[in-house]
């Protein structure tokens, strides 16, 4: 019989020992992770839970609302506002941050999160999931409003996020490297899986929405072009291409097997279509702890200092050096 793997809660008890985390941290991370499954659970039940289609309002990137999206922002505000572990939480669905106060709040973290990424996908049972990063509240703030927030990437305590795919999945960083945890459905426990995933340097795999191809800067025409050339063109070789459409499951394939992501900026999006703060911010974390790298074709994505919460940004993440070779390009 073979013996099975720790789980998120032994993990998590095992960062703290070890001083990485201090016990707000956990606490924080693992009611993350008890949301992430009751998301899971709505999303495995689809249709039978009543959740599929639209809500009915749009969000407030005039994004139209799917239920489950405004379900999935509910759990994780009902589960996170009892922590205690919180100063102040912030969504993609809410427009402003909402303070947690005191006597059950006032803690001395920020969270901020992506409910259902990739939520267009939800109708048609393709892999949706929840993206989220931890930021300490600034010292002396005591009722932190969006300018607590605008923290850069590389101020975060810990980014993770799930996929609702074949088997869910959570993958956190706190720092010591990025690890993946499957969600045991019968003991309802994330029990850690994939412990320090890598992402291999090199790949000849690429995940982009070719149908913007026609509205891309130079440097990401280039480059895609000389992967579409394959053997006989400049990069000389075959490269395979990959678009799920979905943010999480396609970083997830990049933290499985490597890979180049990329949502670069174009003339529908000039400042680029993903969000800085609970997207690009969180998923370049774990990449770089996982050995991969993530720009905005020009800047270290960690370096950037948000100007807004719902800030969009261009995102170029994964294997390292075809991350840097895009850089090249745009430096060109
Ligand atoms: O930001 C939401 C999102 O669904 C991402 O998860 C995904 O990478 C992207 O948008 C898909 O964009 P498109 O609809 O252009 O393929």
């Amino acid at each position: 019989m073979t013996s099975s793997p720790p789980s998120l809660a032994h993990f998590l008890r095992e960062r703290q020992r070890a001083g990485r985390i201090d016990t707000d941290l956990r606490l924080l991370l693992e009611t993350c992770a008890r949301a992430c499954k009751t998301i899971s659970a709505h999303v495995n039940r689809g249709a039978l839970a009543g959740v599929l289609g639209a809500a009915g309002t749009v969000n407030v990137q005039a994004e139209e609302q799917k239920k489950l999206d405004v379900v999935s922002n509910d759990i994780l505000i009902e589960a996170n506002a009892r922590s205690g572990s919180l100063a102040a939480l912030a969504s993609e669905e809410m427009e402003r941050p909402l303070s947690v106060a005191p006597p059950k709040g006032g803690g001395p973290y920020l969270l901020v999160f992506d409910p259902l990424d990739g939520s267009s996908n939800i109708d048609v049972n393709v892999p949706v999931g929840t993206i989220f990063s931890v930021l300490r509240c600034p010292e002396g703030v005591r009722e932190p409003d969006e300018r607590a927030f605008l923290q850069p990437g590389r101020a975060q305590v810990a980014a993770g996020f799930a996929v609702y795919g074949p088997a869910t999945m959570f993958v956190l960083t706190v720092g010591d490297g990025a690890h993946g945890f499957t969600l045991d459905a019968q003991r309802g426990s994330f029990m850690l899986t994939h412990p320090q995933l890598r992402i291999p340097p090199d790949t000849a795999e690429f995940a982009i929405n070719m149908s913007n191809q026609r509205r891309w800067e130079p440097p990401v025409r280039r480059y895609i072009d000389e992967c579409l050339a394959g053997k006989e063109g400049p990069r000389g070789k075959d490269f395979n291409m990959r678009w799920i459409a979905s943010m999480v499951a396609d970083v997830y394939r990049v933290l499985s097997r490597g890979g180049v992501f990329l949502y670069p900026s174009d003339s529908r999006y000039p400042q680029g279509r993903l969000r800085l703060m609970y997207e690009a911010m969180p998923m370049a974390l774990i990449v770089e702890q996982a050995g991969g790298a993530a720009t905005d074709g020009r800047t270290r994505l960690l370096d950037i200092v948000p100007s807004a919460l719902h800030q969009r940004v261009p995102v170029v993440l994964g294997s390292r050096h075809e991350v840097e070779r895009l850089a090249t390009y745009h430096a060109d």
